[in-house]
């Protein structure tokens, strides 16, 4: 049996190179090494935790879809669709809800970065956010996850829901999840401030590179990307943060091991170094970001996509969460006799 590979992405603005390097891309190597069924999703159910203008979210849908083809994502060797098309994922997440501790939510560490002081003031869905999450997987028994670093506590969380309801039921209905996680790539940081990640939410566009960026852009993000002033550029998180994630990021986009790239850029210059790395950006993203034009710019074939992708994610969901139906006692749409 082929190994079942899920994944999401939220559309919260388009994507960055952290998503690209620490995700995206091993998505798309899982899918071309054949040995694998790949489901990959937009996961717009999570970005209405954190609401945006109905406008901005169907854009921002459209955009991560056209981004992920362009990035190489194939709707016939992959299932490509949109969480909200898929209703189980919602079924399955209120059977989860009720098998998972508070006190397990409570230590999810994105919430509290996410909701901030105001905790009273916070949607439910926020909270509730790494349930659905496990219910992303395990509405396909999916085992593999391809994620950046940042996802791994809710990937654990996953796991350990997914044992609370098999304990729970006394079933082995659940497989439970991995985390694949790249090392090399697990967590681009901000290029303003190399102790941060790389994320949509910073408000300084400055701070990441969009796969929407065009040329001149990157190369004015890498040149005012924060530096020290230290001669020559090595690999030390410690004490020389934002060197070391710009050497990161050319080692990922080179797809050389970082040490090698290390032994280049030992004696050069930031500025030296900056301008290869610009060239590097530019050569790799360029071509993504004008095949993502040409597809955003037909809608109607990215809905066609999306249809017949949520349409193969629902036949295999459906039967799940029948099962999972079934082994907590619901009746289910077809009534006990037509299942047993
Ligand atoms: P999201 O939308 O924030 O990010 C999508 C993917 O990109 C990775 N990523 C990064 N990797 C390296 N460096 C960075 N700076 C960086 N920023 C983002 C994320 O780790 C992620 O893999 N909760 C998830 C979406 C989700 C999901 C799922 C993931 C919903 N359901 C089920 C896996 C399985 C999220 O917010 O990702």
């Amino acid at each position: 049996m082929t190994a079942r590979v899920f994944s999401g992405i939220q559309p919260t603005h388009g994507l960055h190179l952290g998503n690209y390097l620490g995700a995206i891309r091993q998505w798309v190597r899982l899918q071309d090494d054949g040995r694998y069924e790949c489901i990959y999703c937009i996961v717009d159910q999570h970005a209405l935790t954190t609401l945006q203008k109905r406008e901005d979210m169907r854009a921002h849908t459209y955009e991560v879809a056209a981004a992920l083809l362009a990035c190489g994502i194939d709707p016939e060797r992959a299932i490509l669709f949109v969480q909200s098309q898929v209703p189980e994922h919602a079924m399955l997440h209120w059977v989860l809800g009720c098998v998972t501790p508070l006190g397990w939510l409570n230590r999810m560490v994105q919430f509290k970065e996410k909701a901030g002081k105001d905790r009273e003031g916070a949607p439910l869905g926020l909270y509730a956010y790494p349930v659905l999450q496990a219910a992303d997987i395990l509405a396909y028994k999916a085992v593999l996850v391809p994620v950046g670093e940042d996802q791994k506590q809710h990937l654990e969380l996953a796991r350990d829901i997914a044992g609370a309801f098999n304990r729970k039921f006394g079933t082995d209905l659940f497989p439970l999840p991995e985390p694949l996680i790249l090392p090399e790539a697990a967590r681009i940081m901000s290029l303003r401030d190399g102790t941060r990640k790389m994320s949509k939410s910073d408000a300084s566009d400055m701070s990441r590179i969009n796969l929407t960026d065009d040329a001149d852009t990157i190369a004015l993000k890498i040149r005012r990307a924060k530096s020290d002033s230290t001669l020559g550029i090595w690999y030390d998180p410690e004490t020389r943060p934002e060197a070391s994630n710009l050497l990161t990021i050319y080692a990922a986009l080179a797809e050389r091991p970082r040490s090698e790239v290390e032994e280049e850029f030992r004696s050069a210059s930031f500025s030296a170094f900056k301008a290869r790395l610009t060239e590097l950006a530019v050569t790799k993203l360029a071509p993504i970001s004008a095949r993502m034009r040409e597809l955003l710019a037909d809608r109607p074939m990215l809905d066609r996509v999306l249809a017949r992708g949520a349409e193969r994610a629902r036949a295999i969901a459906r039967p799940v969460v029948e099962e999972v139906y079934g082994a907590v006692g619901f009746l289910g749409a077809g009534g006990e006799r037509e299942r047993s």
